[in-house]
């Protein structure tokens, strides 16, 4: 990697947006910030002065805690905005609320939010730092990057691995991010759900498509099992969750056909007994809580850039 490389997006909002290069940068920097997250003292000041703001319209214990976390190991002051009891549930607007909040004088605001394209408003309407920390549909970009980040841990690698992304696709901000980060750096992705949760179109992406959970496990180096969400449209797809077990969960039984050291991730919260059974959660191939541990690392490099970025432009 040249550590030459300047980063220059004051933003992250999607991986769509990045290139290879970008999208190797920040795995790189992150690489040194996992180094800082093992030693006695677990910090630098790298943000020092800054504030970074986590405004959260959804439910999070991950990406909030990570995030908190990350800001806190740079050295900067983090704000936590409970939108439950803000000025929102008043009627205030996005982007009302991020002008306020920018006239705190922040440095980075870190927005999940229901509504797909939400962090792009409100990056154009601010100029602290925008870091999409998933939006509806979308994209969760962190999720995915801090995904890349693991597998090439375990693997040494992205470039040709043969990774399956099962379940819901057509809702899954995680899946979409994914797709983008892994085809960018030269994976060959695989989805497979139930058809009804495959969007029409996705080959366009540059993956392949199946409704065989056995084709799609076949010769994957990694699996990365989404959540069925069940607060979202995802019910009608199959009749029961037993049924979504039987015919797309990850069980031993399925996993004794898979390649030996086959990595298998989710990014959480795990429906056990649904996608994933607890002994496939829990089991030696799975590196879901290594994901976790990632998190800050990852969460800790795109801070430090998109804050970087700002300093160049002042
Ligand atoms: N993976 C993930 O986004 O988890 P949280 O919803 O808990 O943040």
């Amino acid at each position: 990697m040249n550590n030459k490389f300047v980063w220059t997006k004051k933003d992250l909002l999607g991986l769509e947006y990045l290139s290879a290069a970008e999208i190797k940068f920040i795995l790189y920097t992150a690489g040194s910030f996992k180094e800082v997250t093992t030693r006695q003292i677990k910090k630098v000041p790298a943000l020092r002065g800054k504030t970074v703001v986590n405004l959260f319209y959804e439910p999070s214990t991950r990406t909030r805690a990570s995030f908190e976390l990350a800001a806190k190991r740079l050295s900067a002051d983090v704000l936590n905005i409970a939108v439950e009891s803000s000025s929102v549930k008043k009627g205030e607007t996005l982007i009302d609320t991020g002008r306020n909040i920018e006239a705190l004088k922040i440095d980075i605001i870190v927005v999940r939010h229901n509504c797909s394209g939400a962090p792009n408003i409100l990056a154009r309407s601010v100029s602290s730092s925008v870091v999409n920390a998933g939006d509806g549909w979308h994209e969760h970009p962190t999720q995915a990057l801090l995904d890349m980040f693991t597998l090439q841990e375990k693997l040494g690698k992205i470039e040709g691995l043969r990774v399956s992304i099962i379940g819901d696709i057509a809702h899954s901000r995680v899946a979409r991010s994914n797709i983008w980060g892994l085809t960018k750096l030269g994976a060959k992705v695989t989805v497979c759900a139930p058809g009804i949760l495959i969007p029409e179109g996705i080959e366009k992406m540059g993956v392949k498509a199946t409704t065989d959970l056995n084709e799609a496990l076949e010769g994957a180096d990694a699996i990365n099992v989404l959540r069925m969400q069940f607060e979202r449209d995802t019910a009608v797809a199959f009749p029961s969750k037993l049924e979504y077990l039987k015919n797309y969960g990850i069980t031993t039984e399925r996993l004794e056909k898979c390649k030996k050291n086959i990595v298998i991730m989710h990014p959480g919260p795990i429906n056990r007994g649904v996608e994933m059974s607890s002994e496939v959660a829990d089991g030696k191939n799975s590196v879901i809580l290594e994901q976790v541990t990632n998190g800050i690392a990852v969460r800790m490099a795109v801070l430090y850039l998109v804050s970087a970025a700002k300093e160049i432009r002042r």
